[in-house]
């Protein structure tokens, strides 16, 4: 990767979250994960990684942002994982230290790949501190090491995700779309989702997401677009967290023309009709009280990006 040359020696990123527009899942696979047939849309709320120079060999993280105490900041962070990773493959040939800052917006825990949206941006900001020479594609494998979700947020925008969700390739999407999200209070681990997934049986021998979700994308219609978003995981994050239920059905009472459980939840995506609309839904949906807070958010966005 031509990476650019970088004067002061804070290095800031910004990484989007993302919803799933589809999520098809196969059956628990002999290494734990799940087949998936997916397409991830970036949306407009974004965390920030900063890195900077620290003692060889050092790497550490602070996290701000209202949900900052639900982060952990030794080793296991997935950041710190992440600048470690690109140091011991990229940077051998001299001990590399950074000192990273996250501020958090994505909801931890959330269903929108924060975790991974902080690795994707750790491993971009780590590689242009320490001035790597590192191609993007070696970026996006050592990503799909972190977890399967960091590829697609290094590369942002709107795209097909098969494998574990780490293989992708671009969807076309014309337009921009307007969501409303719901956050809730308390996190809904993924692997427990997963787990539920499992013990309903849910897992679909081949699965694939539904083509008119890819014609809805092309001609840019919303409406067509909310009335085939689909998740398979949807059913064992409401088995966990019936409460979702009931904030689903209101936001499509309240005009929503799309209402998903975005990934494994307890996030609720939902889509409007267009901006004013989900302005509207934004009002009603917080005057309700069924959630912690209430964000627009559009997407398509960009994936990780140096912020200069
Ligand atoms: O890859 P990542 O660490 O983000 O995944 C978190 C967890 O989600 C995995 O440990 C696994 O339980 C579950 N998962 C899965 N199949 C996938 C992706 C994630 O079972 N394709």
């Amino acid at each position: 990767m031509a990476t650019p040359v970088v004067e002061t020696e804070v290095v800031r990123v910004r990484v989007a979250g993302k919803v799933n527009l589809a999520l098809r899942s196969g059956p628990r696979r002999p290494d734990g994960y799940h087949t998936l047939s997916t397409v991830f849309q970036a949306v407009s709320l974004f965390d920030e990684v900063e890195a900077s120079w620290a003692d060889p060999g050092e790497v550490s993280v602070t996290v701000l942002g209202d949900q900052a105490h639900l982060v952990p900041v030794g080793e296991e962070n997935i950041a710190v994982k992440a600048a470690r990773l690109l140091a011991a493959t990229a940077g051998a040939d001299r001990p590399l230290g950074a000192s990273l800052v996250i501020r958090k917006a994505i909801p931890v825990t959330g269903g929108m790949a924060g975790g991974s949206a902080d690795a994707a941006g750790a491993l971009l900001a780590c590689a242009v501190l320490w001035d790597l020479d590192i191609s993007p594609d070696e970026l996006r494998d050592l990503g799909a090491q972190l977890g399967a979700d960091v590829p697609f947020c290094l590369a942002g925008g709107t795209a097909l995700g098969t494998g574990r969700g780490d293989q992708l390739a671009p969807v076309l999407s014309r337009g921009s779309y307007h969501w409303v999200l719901a956050f809730s209070d308390g996190e809904l681990s993924t692997p427990a989702v997963f787990g539920k997934f499992d013990e309903l049986g849910l897992g679909n021998d081949h699965p694939e997401v539904p083509a008119e979700i890819l014609n809805a994308l092309v001609s840019g219609d919303a409406p067509a677009l909310g009335r085939c978003l689909t998740n398979d995981l949807q059913a064992a994050a409401l088995e966990l967290r019936p409460q979702l239920g009931q904030l689903l059905d209101a936001g499509n009472e309240l005009g929503a023309v799309g209402a998903i459980v975005s990934g494994s939840g307890p996030t609720i995506a939902f889509l409007a009709a267009n901006e004013s609309a989900a302005v509207d839904l934004s009002v009603k949906l917080s005057s309700e009280g069924m959630c912690r807070s209430v964000k627009r958010v559009t997407g398509p966005v960009p994936g990780a990006r140096l912020v200069v």
